[in-house]
């Protein structure tokens, strides 16, 4: 008679990421045909979406949703951290539960920025132990970094994403042209996560930034020119190709040295702690700026590399420094982080301009000390 028994079973991912120019015209059926198995001339779509977007692209999104004879129940999110909590996961399913929808047929929509994704993700992930949604991210940080994962999350406590769920979308759907709308300091924001993938691992992408910071930020990655056009087409296309690169071989993040966790070392707890005066990518920028300056100092960045990206960083309108960053901080960053890779630094450095290490033997001595060059170098800022 058995009395032991052992389960495994596997489940095979897959999802699409696309970039897609006008998503909310009603000739694009893009957004409609996205996760649907079947289709109907009765479509039904329950859409979560960010309260500034729908301000901005309501009168499309209705327009082509008339277009396409669907009914519809829009769940509008405001997106903030301090908003980014179990809540408005609660409030996207309340609605859920209102509108009633087929969980093979209709997949749920997100629109908006990393927030609203997130937390239209978890909810999604949870309504009924999984229901599939589609992420149409509008800010330039979904587009090249939260809308292309498959991580969900909403802040608890004083912890940023402390309570979240790996699940894929069914598609996402790429559309820089919400970028037109995006507010000056959002687009440096998102930049901050395409400087990363150039630092750890694309020196093109580096060279492409350095080229061109002050057309793309002009532009805003929306192509006005034909240079800018091509520009910000190979930007997007190295930078969501090389996140994805690192993001589907460990998808379930069992390993835990990640290079895309380089600048969100030190950057969770000082985002926590600055908010709402820092937004996510200055935080991830500061964080980078402190460990290049570390690579500097250990000969693994040269002094004029460190130069070129901090130059890069300050025309890209991000920030080198923020006074919050002493001792006491740092210590308990690096305890929280150490804490989350399972004991181990696993500490992404940079090695010259697109390349990268993993260091397990920092202190808090030269994390103290590359802090304070970091105020000579950044405190002017
Ligand atoms: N799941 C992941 O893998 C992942 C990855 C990176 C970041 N994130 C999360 O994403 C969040 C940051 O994302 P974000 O920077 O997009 O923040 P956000 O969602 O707050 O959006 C930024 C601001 O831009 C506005 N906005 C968005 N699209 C717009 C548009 N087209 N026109 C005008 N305004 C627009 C929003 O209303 C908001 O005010 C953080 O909470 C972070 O934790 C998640």
């Amino acid at each position: 008679m058995a009395h032991q028994w052992q389960a495994q079973a596997e489940q095979t991912i897959t999802y699409e990421v696309r970039m897609t120019d006008g998503v909310l015209d009603p000739s694009n059926r893009a957004l409609l045909d996205a996760g649907a198995t079947v289709r109907t001339d009765e479509p039904r779509r329950f859409i979560v979406i960010d309260a500034n977007v729908l301000e901005i692209y309501g009168d499309a999104l209705r327009k082509y949703l008339a277009h396409h004879n669907c009914e519809y129940r829009l769940c509008v999110l405001s997106a903030s951290e301090e908003a980014k909590t179990m809540e408005s996961v609660f409030t996207v399913v309340n609605g859920l539960d209102s509108f009633g929808i087929s969980r093979r047929h209709e997949p749920i929509i997100a629109i908006g920025g990393g927030i609203v994704l997130d937390i239209a993700g978890l909810a999604a992930s949870m309504y009924r132990r999984s229901t599939p949604y589609v992420r149409v991210p509008t800010s330039l940080i979904g587009l090249v970094d939260a809308g292309v994962g498959i991580k969900t999350g909403v802040n608890f406590g004083s912890h940023k994403n402390r309570l979240g769920t790996y699940f894929a979308p069914t598609a996402a759907l790429l559309d820089r042209g919400f970028l037109a709308t995006v507010d000056d300091r959002h687009i440096s924001n998102g930049l901050a996560e395409i400087l990363k993938i150039a630092l750890i691992k694309d020196a093109v992408l580096f060279e492409l930034l350095e080229e061109h910071a002050e057309l793309l930020l002009a532009e805003r990655l929306t192509g006005q020119t034909p240079t800018g056009d091509v520009v910000a087409r190979e930007v997007f296309s190295r930078a969501v190709g090389g996140m994805l690169e690192e993001l589907e071989p460990n998808l379930w993040e069992q390993k835990l040295e990640r290079l895309v966790d380089y600048g969100h070392s030190f950057s969770p707890t000082l985002e926590m702690r600055a908010l709402p005066a820092l937004l996510h990518g200055e935080a991830v920028t500061v964080d980078m700026a402190l460990t290049t300056v570390l690579a500097e100092a250990r000969g693994m960045v040269s002094t004029p590399d460190r130069e070129r990206i901090f130059r890069l960083m300050r025309r890209l309108r991000l920030p080198v420094w923020h006074p919050l960053l002493e001792t006491g901080l740092l210590e308990h960053a690096l305890r929280e982080t150490t804490r989350h890779r399972d004991g181990l630094q696993r500490m992404p450095i940079p090695v010259g301009i697109g390349g990268a290490h993993f260091l397990h033997d920092l202190t808090v001595a030269e994390l103290t000390g590359a802090a304070e060059t970091l105020r000579e170098l950044g405190g002017d800022r």
